[in-house]
């Protein structure tokens, strides 16, 4: 007998982990994952903003999410996020690989300390979190899910000053494809999401002239066929659908995310 769509997305008795969940997209996807019943660790190195997230889903649903402060580029801190959640949840079934920094600097004034940095957090990060999670996940042997959210940039440039975010999210998706294959015969399925311009805070600090030229941004929206940029829960939807059943035959893929950008 198939599933009904409500056993497909039911997620109650399940723990997700989403890294910079704090905030901007990560929040986003906790929020649409912890609706469909899943336990969330919020994992973030903004430990007040994680406190607050958290607090919000703890006022819906008592006993159903946890703050952690974690730097995913950090072996000790990720060691301690999942040793932290088995310990208060019992066990892992979803990661989702998301917090990322994407400063802009042209290449010219890029130091290898930009580099490395950007490296560090978006590529190191997704492989230490990966390495971690998925070995409690194969102790467990109920299988699990992997979301790493890349970006249209793992397929093509946005903007010029982005190599290093470029070269970090390239690298996340060539290293889901080859993750999803090793892990397969775990029963542990790893997919990505590729989102275009969303309005979070990072992308509000961008707009406001931290590190790029603001009308960057606004040209970049005027190329979105939809005309504007998408929300973090747009994502938190596709998450979703990845983190559920009603994804059961899908691993090593990428979803876009983008209202059409990509196309232009
Ligand atoms: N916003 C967009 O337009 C967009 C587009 C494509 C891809 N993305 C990707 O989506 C993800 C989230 O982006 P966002 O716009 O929501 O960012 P954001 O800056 O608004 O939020 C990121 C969160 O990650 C946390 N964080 C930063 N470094 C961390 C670290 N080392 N360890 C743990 N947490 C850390 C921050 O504290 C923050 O809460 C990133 O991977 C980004 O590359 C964003």
């Amino acid at each position: 007998m198939t599933p009904s769509l409500d056993a497909l997305l039911d997620l109650h008795g399940t723990t997700a982990i989403v890294t910079g969940g704090a905030k901007g997209i990560g929040k986003g996807i906790a929020a649409r994952l912890h609706e469909a019943g899943a336990a969330v660790v919020i994992a973030d190195l903004d430990l007040d903003a994680a406190r607050t997230t958290t607090a919000e889903f703890e006022a819906l649903r008592p006993g159903s999410a946890m703050a952690q402060q974690t730097d995913v580029s950090n072996a000790a801190s990720v060691d301690a996020m999942v040793r932290d959640t088995v310990e208060r949840f019992g066990g892992i079934d979803v990661l989702v690989n998301n917090a990322g920094i994407f400063p802009a600097v042209p290449l010219a004034e890029m130091t290898e300390n930009d580099f490395m940095k950007v490296i560090g957090v978006n590529l190191d990060g997704v492989f230490l979190c990966t390495k971690a999670a998925s070995t409690q996940m194969i102790k467990q042997g109920r299988g699990g899910k992997i979301i790493n959210v890349t970006s249209i940039d793992a397929l093509h440039p946005s903007m010029i000053g982005l190599a290093q975010y470029d070269a970090s999210k390239h690298g996340v998706w060539g290293f889901t494809k080859n993750v999803a294959i090793e892990l397969a015969q775990n029963q542990i399925w790893v997919n990505a999401i590729a989102p275009g311009g969303i309005v979070t805070p990072g992308v509000a600090s961008m707009q406001s002239g931290d590190t790029i030229d603001p009308a960057v941004i606004e040209q970049m929206v005027a190329r979105v066929p939809m005309h504007r940029f998408g929300d973090p829960d747009e994502i938190g939807r596709v998450a979703l659908f990845l983190a559920s059943g009603l994804s059961s035959y899908m691993t090593g893929s990428q979803i876009v995310v983008d209202g059409g950008l990509l196309l232009m």
